[in-house]
């Protein structure tokens, strides 16, 4: 599939949106600075907080997995059996996550948790974080998917 050029000027902070890249979901969220904040609070619980799977873009290895802080650009599919994880949460809707959880996402099939950087969680099926898809960006809030 052709790239997908997309303009991120009008997301507004704690914001997502959903563009369709080769068939798939792509979320791309304009993370809050509360939001960047509980990146690192728990990621002993973590199945792979440093994302150090080969298969994923190296700008994606660090805390954020992004280019640019505030904006995540993920796949939105679920890496256990390919449901969507839906839309953000927060704290206190889920069973089993510690209080500290200030909201990521949610797969409704069988549970698996995701960070705001859209990082698994070890206690859920899900095996490896959401995959960030290969982007650049053209401007400031303009970022090509493919
Ligand atoms: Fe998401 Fe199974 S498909 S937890």
């Amino acid at each position: 599939g052709a790239p997908v050029e997309v303009d991120v000027s009008k997301l507004a902070p704690g914001q997502m949106m959903t563009v369709e890249w080769r068939g798939k979901p792509v979320w791309i969220i304009n993370r809050t600075e509360e939001m960047l904040a509980s990146l690192g609070k728990l990621t002993d619980l973590l199945v792979d907080p440093k994302c150090d799977v080969p298969q994923q873009p190296e700008y994606c290895h660090n805390e954020t997995r992004s280019i640019k802080p505030n904006y995540m650009v993920v796949v939105g599919i679920c890496t256990h059996l390919g449901c969507s994880p839906g839309q953000k949460f927060k704290s206190g809707t889920v069973e089993g996550m510690p209080p500290e959880w200030l909201g990521g996402f949610l797969c409704p099939c069988h549970g698996s948790t995701f960070d705001f950087a859209g990082r698994v969680f070890k206690n859920k099926p899900a095996p490896i974080n959401l995959p960030v898809p290969p982007h650049t960006y053209l401007a400031d809030t303009r970022i090509l998917i493919g």
